[in-house]
């Protein structure tokens, strides 16, 4: 018995020479320690020897099969740790490839003047709306003093969503009669829209079908045009500098009268004229005036009694001026080096 046993390690030993792979390791722990291995099949017949023999007989077979075990088990290690250095080395990353850039985001510039705008027009009280893009036609032009089969509706060349009476807004002055008609004539209103707005333009340096205007309402009691236009000097003064003169030109829109064009003075040229001002030294801005008796009474308010003024600036013109952007369409085309470009000018 003892020389089996001693066979058993000598034909163990070469075995484990061989031993190269996770399956060489399963089939020799069979062949060995398993269920059936030589080594288990050992203590099979030991009840059959007397007790001295097998007290010898069961030392000897534990440390075989401890000796067996033991060696199995670095063997298994020593594959295992081969196999995952071998992962690791095809895994490996070569540092010195150039790696993918990843460009900063940065705030949109357009974005940023609109907060500007909130943020200045909240500071005197005012609450920032929002209205419907996909307008009726109401709202859009009939309570605005703009009945169908007017001519000036030509001059917004508007899109048409189904048939005449849903279209995409082609200003945002509908926001003026819905807010004052959900009020029902009965509080004063205080309130500004920044929001989309689309024309059938053909998109150029200027113009683009799809834009963004800044709209504003007040009705109170006494409300006059000289309120407009201190309260959009004020405002100009904190969104365009300290030194910027606002100048009011008499011109005609059917929801207010008197209506005026509002320039600033060119902050690039100081009124000097330039490239940017056209050598005028003025910048339009936007459109306003005086709320129409008509508008007031068709949304509700008795115009004996309350008045008001509204206006709509230009948020691309805006920002273009004070940003100094030569193409609306920047705005449109997500070029993040223009936001960048922006945000260096915000840090200086
Ligand atoms: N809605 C006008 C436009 O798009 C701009 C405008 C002018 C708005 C006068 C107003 C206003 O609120 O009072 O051309």
């Amino acid at each position: 018995m003892k020389e089996y046993i001693t066979k058993i390690k000598t034909d163990f030993d070469s075995d484990l020479v061989n031993i190269k792979t996770t399956q060489d390791i399963v089939d020799i722990k069979a062949k060995y320690i398993g269920k059936n291995g030589c080594i288990t099949d050992l203590t099979k017949g030991m009840k059959d020897i007397n007790p001295e023999e097998r007290k010898k007989l069961g030392m000897l077979s534990n440390e075989i099969r401890k000796y067996v075990t033991e060696e199995i088990s670095k063997k298994e290690e020593e594959i295992n740790n081969a196999i995952l250095n071998e992962k690791l080395s095809k895994e490996a990353i070569d540092i010195t490839l150039p790696g993918t850039q990843v460009n900063n985001g940065a705030p949109s510039i357009l974005e940023k003047v609109i907060e500007d705008f909130e943020e200045v027009f909240m500071s005197m009280g005012y609450d920032v709306v929002d209205g419907p893009e996909l307008e009726e036609d109401r709202f859009n032009f009939e309570l605005l003093g703009l009945p169908k089969g007017h001519p000036a509706r030509d001059a917004q060349d508007t899109f048409y969503v189904k048939g005449d009476e849903l279209l995409l807004r082609s200003h945002t002055s509908p926001v003026q009669a819905r807010v004052m008609l959900s009020k029902q004539g009965k509080e004063p209103v205080r309130i500004i829209c920044p929001g989309k707005a689309y024309r059938r333009d053909d998109d150029d340096a200027t113009h683009s079908h799809q834009f963004t205007q800044i709209e504003g309402l007040i009705v109170d009691k006494d409300i006059k045009l000289s309120d407009l236009k201190g309260t959009v000097t004020v405002i100009c003064k904190k969104l365009f500098g300290p030194d910027t003169v606002t100048r009011f030109r008499p011109s005609y829109y059917q929801f207010t009268e008197p209506s005026v064009e509002m320039d600033i003075s060119c902050f690039n040229c100081k009124g000097e004229g330039c490239n940017i001002c056209k050598n005028t030294g003025w910048i339009t801005i936007g459109g306003a005036g005086v709320v129409h008796y008509d508008v007031l009474k068709g949304c509700g308010y008795n115009p004996e009694k309350w008045s008001g003024f509204a206006f709509g600036f230009g948020a691309e013109r805006c920002a273009m001026l004070k940003y100094g952007i030569s193409d609306i369409r920047t705005f449109y085309n997500v070029d993040l080096r223009e936001s960048q470009t922006f945000d260096r000018k915000e840090e200086n």
